[in-house]
């Protein structure tokens, strides 16, 4: 496969094995709810989404992103050219003094590289990845995407259609629409060995509104389909006497779609439809009841049926007035929740991770209240002016005017859980601690529910244990050897201090691992 390189590259490549794992902080005054499972986090995703690792890794049905689409228009109140001065900042630090050197398109390459590799990580077998995206990386994209999702499992790449006027003073032609590139995790799985499943589409009123029911057929509304198909098959070219006596046989190098004995069933069983004169060509009846499930998703999506960025401005606009409108850019509630019918069900995790105005959130909860679903939805957002005032506000307003049951809490990216003196952050509390030892040690994540003191879990044959309760008093002696479980199993124990000689340690088939020196580095 041809594989794309930029400047940078080599440098950001295994970039997101390297950022420091920071501890989440819950701002109780920025959230909504109590104890919801939502998640509105300010910060660089980069960070925030390793941090969500140890919590989520292989556990996302459905990530929608919106990333900055690199146009170059700065007049906004995010940059949607990489020179945001905190990615300007960052590429300084990952990529050195080339990142001087650099066009917008190798920025947005590193910048995205090492974030769709963890987005990546994050996601469970069974789910998919949809990225909003316009000819000035569309291209870019699917390279970088072929190379991390790999080619095999591109599904499509959706056109919507963004605007409705067309913009008369365009230089060569007037740009109405963006792309949507999907990816799922495991395309081609099937089912049962847990590949993506793509769901159908729930049927409009305005499609239901095509099935009419002329003759009273007790089976309910129908719509003719054409009985002639372009495959031709001798067998199936025979001629059809129509009940006003008149002969017809398929038009001009065509065949009926099925045999003349079954044909014979279907008109006996009053499925075939000649028109109300009973003189017109055959028509199969399809009907509502047996199409019910949904119909397939096209390629193309229109902004009568998904809304379009004016739909979304007013959304936005309805929620927070005109003073705070944020984005020239924004998506449609009714374009995500396409987006989740699709991929998710009701009780599946979706992240997005760059939120913007909070559509997605809006979204997830607008769907759960549609169909009684439980979806839990994450979003980031990285610039200070807009993640509490925009994203997490927006939300808030959805809630409260759309009557949504659930609530969100919004964190703060804390200080990493290393400090600089390599020791393990003050503020890092026992489940904190605990579910990133378990995660270090199994690449799983805990199940706080089996947390009992001081076990925190097992994986196979091993059960893992933390002595954590503030400093000078994680001592791993004798009274706490009597308190572990009485099992065959290997048990590692982390503690500070290991006052056990190694005799003994075998013999209760224990291992030691000191905090913080044999913690490892994710
Ligand atoms: C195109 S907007 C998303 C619009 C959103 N879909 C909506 O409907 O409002 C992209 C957002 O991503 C944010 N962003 C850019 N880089 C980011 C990063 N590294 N981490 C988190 N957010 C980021 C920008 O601040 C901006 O708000």
């Amino acid at each position: 496969m041809p594989t794309l390189n930029w400047i940078g590259k080599e440098a950001v490549t295994n970039h997101d094995k390297e950022v420091p794992f920071k501890l989440l902080k819950k701002v109780k005054t920025a959230s909504a709810g109590d104890n919801s499972q939502n998640l509105i986090i300010h910060g660089d995703n980069l960070e925030a989404l390793k941090a969500l690792m140890p919590y989520y890794v292989g556990q996302v049905k459905c990530i929608y992103i919106d990333p900055p689409y690199n146009t170059g228009n700065e007049g906004w109140i995010y940059n949607d050219k990489v020179n945001s001065p905190k990615i300007k900042q960052w590429l300084g630090k990952v990529v050195g003094r080339e990142s001087e050197d650099l066009t917008r398109h190798d920025k947005w390459l590193c910048m995205m590289h090492p974030r769709l590799k963890l987005l990546r990580d994050l996601l469970a077998e069974d789910g998919a990845i949809f990225v909003s995206i316009d000819d000035n990386e569309q291209h870019n994209l699917r390279s970088l995407l072929n190379e991390i999702f790999e080619e095999k499992n591109f599904v499509t790449n959706i056109i919507w259609q963004k605007k409705y006027s067309p913009q008369n003073d365009a230089k060569y032609f007037s740009d109405m629409h963006d792309f949507i590139v999907v990816y799922a995790k495991h395309k081609n799985k099937g089912a049962e060995k847990h590949g993506w499943i793509r769901n159908l589409i729930s049927r409009t009123e305005r499609q239901n509104a095509r099935y009419k029911n002329p003759d009273n057929d007790p089976r309910g509304p129908w719509k003719p389909a054409d009985l002639s198909v372009k495959t031709y098959s001798k067998a199936y070219d025979y001629p059809i006497t129509t009940p006003s006596g008149r002969v017809v046989n398929p038009p001009n190098g065509r065949s009926w779609s099925t045999s003349k004995e079954n044909f014979e069933a279907w008109r006996n069983d009053n499925r075939v439809w000649f028109g109300k004169n009973g003189k017109n060509v055959p028509s199969v009846k399809i009907y509502l009841s047996e199409v019910q499930g949904g119909t397939v998703p096209l390629s193309i999506w229109l902004r009568d049926e998904v809304g379009d960025n004016q739909e979304a401005k007013q959304e936005i606009k309805e929620l927070l007035g005109t003073e705070n409108f944020p984005f020239d850019t924004p998506k449609p509630v009714r374009l995500i929740k396409r987006i989740l019918q699709l991929t998710t069900n009701e009780d599946s995790l979706v992240i997005d991770s760059f939120a913007g105005s909070g559509t997605t959130g809006h979204a997830v909860l607008d769907l759960n209240k549609e169909d009684g679903g439980n979806r839990k939805f994450i979003m980031v957002e990285m610039e200070d002016k807009v993640a509490k005032d925009i994203t997490a506000e927006r939300v808030k307003r959805a809630i409260k005017k759309y009557g949504f049951k659930e609530g969100f809490e919004y964190c703060e990216l804390d200080k990493p859980l290393f400090n600089e003196h390599g020791q393990i952050e003050d503020t890092c509390d026992f489940r904190q601690f605990a579910t990133y030892i378990y995660f270090t040690e199994t690449q799983t994540n805990i199940d706080p529910k089996k947390i009992d003191e001081n076990y925190i879990g097992e994986l196979g044959t091993t059960e893992y244990y933390l002595l954590y309760k503030g400093k000078n008093k994680n001592d791993l002696n004798k009274s706490f050897l009597k308190k572990i479980k009485k099992t065959e199993n290997k048990k590692v124990i982390y503690a500070d201090r290991c006052l056990i000689d190694d005799e003994t340690l075998a013999k209760h088939n224990v291992a030691f691992k000191q905090i913080p020196y044999e913690v490892k580095v994710y």
